[in-house]
């Protein structure tokens, strides 16, 4: 898909994206870095990390890999640190990526199980950014430095067997608000994307298997699945000077889903 975007808007930007290693977080990292973005991705595996890196690189964008968890402020800050050491100075954009995820209902999800996703999600979308608020305080982009939270449209309602991931994303859009608040001072803006299903994911493939098209179907806009090309597109938005005035605010990007309800 062709960008609408001028291929410049983010030179000689720095950019983290965690869980930049495979599906929406990969297209979010290939399309700052198609934008003039040095890109560094975070993931927990060597090898998807390795292979993204790659495919990164094999587009012209320079990129590094960043191996470990969002769960780990040890990780989150070592991430900074090594992107300052190779490429200098300040970061201009996060994106909050990293997610975890499965289907289980109320009764059979364990304390564990519920605490492991609010961990990764919630918990890690604030340990990262504030490992990476040092590093963006000092960013002198035009428009100002961004962070970019990805949540999702599941906690807007309620959304079957989804209890963890519905209370961790409505974590992750209440950080949105809370940090774009305090450090809208600093001139760090701070918005969120809400993705509905997105064809090609691990999401999708864990909690709606086999079930495109039933999905598509419900969507009011195209009666298909986004794509992870429409929620980078959004993210390319609120991260650019565009959304220079912009904080506090979760887009929504899921052709007018959540809010559909079959007529009777
Ligand atoms: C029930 C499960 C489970 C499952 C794990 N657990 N998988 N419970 N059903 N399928 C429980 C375990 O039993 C354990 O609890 C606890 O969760 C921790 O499991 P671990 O395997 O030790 O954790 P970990 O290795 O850290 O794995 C984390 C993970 C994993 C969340 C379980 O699946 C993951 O990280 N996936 C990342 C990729 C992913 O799913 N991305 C999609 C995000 S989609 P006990 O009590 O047994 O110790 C998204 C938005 C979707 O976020 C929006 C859709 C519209």
């Amino acid at each position: 898909m062709e960008s609408p975007f001028k291929p410049d808007i983010l030179k000689g930007r720095v950019a983290l994206v965690t869980g930049g290693s495979s599906g929406i977080g990969f297209e979010i990292a290939r399309q700052l870095g198609l934008h003039g973005a040095k890109v560094a991705i975070s993931g927990r595996r060597q090898d998807v990390l390795d292979s993204a890196v790659g495919s990164l690189k094999s587009d012209g964008i320079t990129a590094m890999g960043l191996q470990g968890d969002v769960r780990s402020a040890a990780a989150c800050e070592g991430w900074v640190a090594t992107i300052a050491s190779a490429w200098g100075g300040p970061l201009d954009v996060l994106v909050n990526c990293a997610a975890g995820n499965f289907l289980a209902t109320a009764e059979e999800l364990t304390v564990n199980g519920f605490k492991t996703v609010m961990e990764i999600d919630a918990v890690g979308t604030f340990t990262m950014s504030r490992a990476a608020f040092p590093a963006l305080r000092r960013s002198s982009a035009a428009g100002g430095p961004a962070i970019v939270n990805i949540s999702a449209t599941l906690q807007y309602g309620a959304t079957w067997w989804q209890a963890h991931a519905s209370a961790a994303k409505a974590a992750v859009d209440s950080l949105t608000r809370s940090l774009a608040l305090e450090w809208g001072e600093f001139g760090v803006r701070v918005n969120g994307v809400a993705p509905g299903p997105i064809g090609g994911t691990a999401g999708m493939a864990k909690l709606a298997p086999g079930a495109r098209e039933v999905v598509g179907a419900s969507i009011p806009l195209r009666s298909e699945m986004g794509r992870t090309w429409d929620i980078a597109m959004a993210v390319l938005f609120l991260a650019s000077p565009a959304a220079a005035f912009v904080s506090g605010d979760t887009l929504v990007v899921d052709g007018a889903n959540w809010m559909w309800r079959p007529q009777l």
